[in-house]
């Protein structure tokens, strides 16, 4: 059988990848997908109700058609895929375009990314040194986005019934305990970030109503204290920011804070135990050289084993998102 030949299709691609990130950024931006979901779904309506005109709404339209972002009808009509009418779509409750714009400010690094890996410069917070109010309130209005959406899938997989309160670490905008007070009646929640986030939670939390049940209380993860009297702790999406000691110290002060019988919910960007993959968790680990954090991507395995030398049993790794985020669970021995 003839070997297949090898060609440049996948390396040519890649090398352009950040042509397609531009594209759908503009997109997003224009309100593009949001203009298609009213009615302005061919070139020339598009490009009018967008202000780009029709020339450069035939060119964006072929792009964004060529990523499968909308389809075309032989009539001339475009539609958004499924996805896009999903997340990106202006209010929509699922809307997430701020979150899949998140990352825009570290653009022009990537473009220098040869440079920034041979500075070999570390800060133990890495991009989280220099937050203000300000701008953890824009951060968070992204991962509020797409946090809501995790929350409820977490709520919906994982039975909290009969536990008392949570302590979320990096909770950020609070989602996870915002979705808990809805979702288990007498469960009370803190959620515990770095000074100026803790204001913007408060936001988040006031807005939601719940208010009475889920609180935001300052502390930083990597040095405690943590708060007594919890039985759930949860710690979504903060994984690659930290290396392998931080993870073995953090993970063992969760469990001599937690309550007897305890759970923990380690959701991260793992790695799979041969470190060939997924992409995602890869390419958040090579980020952290960006804004010079100490941090890494960690696999299952190796998250599995902080929880394990800190003494959690019934250890298990469940996908959460796929191909993104792991859940490694533990409980704390009654
Ligand atoms: C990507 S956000 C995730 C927020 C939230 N867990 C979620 O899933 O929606 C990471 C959060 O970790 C927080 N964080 C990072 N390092 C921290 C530390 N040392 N102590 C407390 N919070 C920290 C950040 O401030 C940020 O709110």
């Amino acid at each position: 059988m003839a070997e297949k030949r090898v060609d440049t299709v996948r390396l040519q691609r890649i090398s352009k990848a950040y042509w397609e990130t531009g594209a759908m950024y503009a997109a997003i931006d224009l309100g593009v997908f949001t203009q298609i979901a009213a009615g302005a779904n061919t070139i020339a309506k598009l490009g009018a109700a967008v202000g780009i005109g029709t020339l450069n709404g035939e060119r964006l339209l072929d792009a964004l058609a060529g990523m499968e972002l909308v389809t075309r009808d032989a009539d001339g009509t475009y539609t958004n895929a499924p996805d896009v009418a999903r997340f990106l779509v202006e209010g929509e409750r699922s809307y997430a375009g701020p979150w899949m714009t998140f990352m825009r400010e570290s653009w022009g690094d990537w473009g220098r990314l040869s440079e920034v890996l041979k500075e070999q410069k570390t800060e133990p917070l890495g991009m989280y040194d220099d937050l203000t109010v300000e701008s953890a309130r824009a951060y968070h209005k992204a991962t509020y986005s797409i946090g809501m959406g995790a929350a409820r899938k977490f709520h919906r997989e994982v039975d909290l019934t009969g536990r008392r309160r949570i302590m979320d670490l990096g909770g950020g905008s609070g989602a996870y305990c915002i979705i808990a007070a809805r979702t288990w009646p007498g469960i009370s929640a803190v959620v515990l970030d770095l000074p100026p986030v803790v204001t913007v939670a408060r936001e988040f939390i006031a807005e939601n109503g719940v208010s009475d049940r889920v609180t935001a209380e300052s502390c930083d993860f990597t040095r405690g204290p943590f708060p007594s009297g919890c039985d759930v702790a949860i710690q979504a999406s903060n994984l690659p920011i930290y290396d392998r000691e931080t993870w073995t110290r953090v993970v063992a002060q969760v469990f001599d804070a937690l309550e007897p019988g305890g759970e923990y919910h380690l959701i991260g960007e793992m790695l799979d135990d041969d470190r060939m993959g997924p992409i995602a968790p890869a390419m958040w680990g090579l980020y952290e050289a960006i804004p010079h954090s100490i941090g890494h991507a960690h696999t299952i395995a190796e998250c599995i084993g902080y929880l394990e030398s800190a003494g959690f049993e019934e250890i298990s790794a469940t996908e959460f998102i796929p191909k993104t985020l792991t859940r490694v669970t533990g409980r704390k021995p009654g």
